[in-house]
């Protein structure tokens, strides 16, 4: 441990409130702890932020991606294009609707999914489109929309990593057929573990409670009206979450405090890069705060985490794009070469402390050390 750095620096941490032990203590007093209230309530408050009519929870992010692609339809045989550079809940959530996932390259400067390489990728197979909005930032929507309509395509929002963001004054989550958020631990808000479908659309919002739910039957209880899943989100997470969704405002602030603190800190470092927000489409609100490297820089990304890492200060590297994991390459005919801007990220990118707490005092010790590094 260095003389400088007493504590280690956690990539990401979490603030929990009043609201979340008085509202989970409740559960307990009460004693629901499975479904009750509480799972309604956040439900509702947090569908209504994002501007959707309903809000359907689940178990996680990745049962949420699952659930969406199995309301629009998703079947055997399909295809699904997805954004290669994610988390692969995006790809395992389609091969288990046994689709196969057709990875999209990014923007370099951005990360996000770039919309002029869809349409070369459609196929009579296709059935869907899977936009990430990538660490707080949202996908350039209006040609995938409009691609969407031109080929009858259903269009599911992951916005795990996105509450809140805006594109073009419209909340990500409710521009496509349906929107998936995650509330796992290092998300903006979270229940620990939890998910949720957002809609403005009846039909889906009723198919989507009927699946979570086991597909139990409407006058029949046990006989079932399909294959369903047990998505349930526990009253004690909703109540966790119904609390964090609290104090989302202070949450978004810690955001912008720790982005523009960085972003003041390492804007003018040669070979490192933040990437590019387009603020005439895009309300950000940072997730976690990235960075890629180039040549300039003069340290590889593994070395410059690795000294970070000695000193304490811990980092996450960019994704594995779907392209370059072996189970698709095997299994979905896809080829590693196919998204070199994903791969560049992969090698290049990653991200620095940068959860709810931090204090100032560590944001300007985490940037000292990394220009440091970089002129050694
Ligand atoms: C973009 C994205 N989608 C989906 C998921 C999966 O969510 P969960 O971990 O809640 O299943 C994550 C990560 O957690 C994510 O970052």
């Amino acid at each position: 441990m260095s003389q400088n750095s007493p504590k280690k620096i956690p990539v990401f941490d979490i603030s929990i409130g009043q609201k979340e032990k008085e509202f989970i203590k409740d559960c307990l007093d009460t004693s629901f702890v499975g479904q009750g209230p509480y799972v309604k309530e956040f439900e509702n408050k947090f569908s209504n932020f994002v501007s959707c009519k309903y809000g359907v929870t689940t178990t996680s992010g990745t049962t949420a991606l699952h659930l969406a692609l199995k309301t629009v339809g998703v079947k055997d045989g399909d295809e699904v294009l997805v954004s290669s550079s994610t988390n692969m809940a995006c790809a395992f959530s389609i091969v288990y609707c046994n689709a196969r996932p057709v990875p999209i390259d990014i923007h370099k400067e951005t990360w996000q999914l770039n919309a002029e390489l869809i349409e070369k990728k459609i196929t009579k197979k296709t059935k869907a489109i899977m936009v990430v909005h990538l660490f707080g930032q949202s996908v350039d929507m209006d040609p995938i929309m409009e691609i969407a309509k031109k080929y009858n395509l259903k269009v599911v929002e992951d916005c795990a990593e996105s509450h809140g963001v805006e594109y073009k004054g419209r909340k990500v989550g409710s521009i496509g057929d349906i929107g998936a958020f995650s509330f796992f631990s290092n998300k903006t808000i979270t229940c620990g573990e939890g998910g949720m479908i957002t809609t403005n659309s009846e039909d889906l919002a009723n198919k989507a409670k009927g699946l979570k739910n086991l597909c139990y039957g409407k006058t029949n209880k046990f006989m079932h009206e399909d294959v369903g899943f047990n998505y349930r989100l526990p009253n004690v997470s909703a109540a966790m979450g119904l609390g964090q969704f609290n104090q989302i405002s202070e949450i978004f602030e810690q955001k912008k405090r720790i982005d523009e603190r960085y972003k003041k800190n390492l804007k003018n470092v040669k070979g490192l890069n933040i990437p590019k927000i387009d603020p005439s489409t895009t309300k950000y609100i940072m997730w976690v705060f990235n960075l890629y490297l180039d040549e300039n820089f003069g340290v590889s990304r593994d070395e410059l985490t690795k000294k970070l890492k000695e000193i304490n200060i811990d980092t996450r590297d960019a994704f594995v794009p779907i392209n370059m994991q072996k189970i698709f390459q095997k299994n979905w005919n896809i080829n590693e070469k196919d998204c070199p801007n994903a791969n560049f990220i992969m090698k290049n990118g990653f991200y620095i402390p940068s959860g709810n707490t931090i204090s100032n005092e560590d944001i300007d010790y985490v940037s000292e050390k990394i220009i440091k590094i970089s002129k050694q």
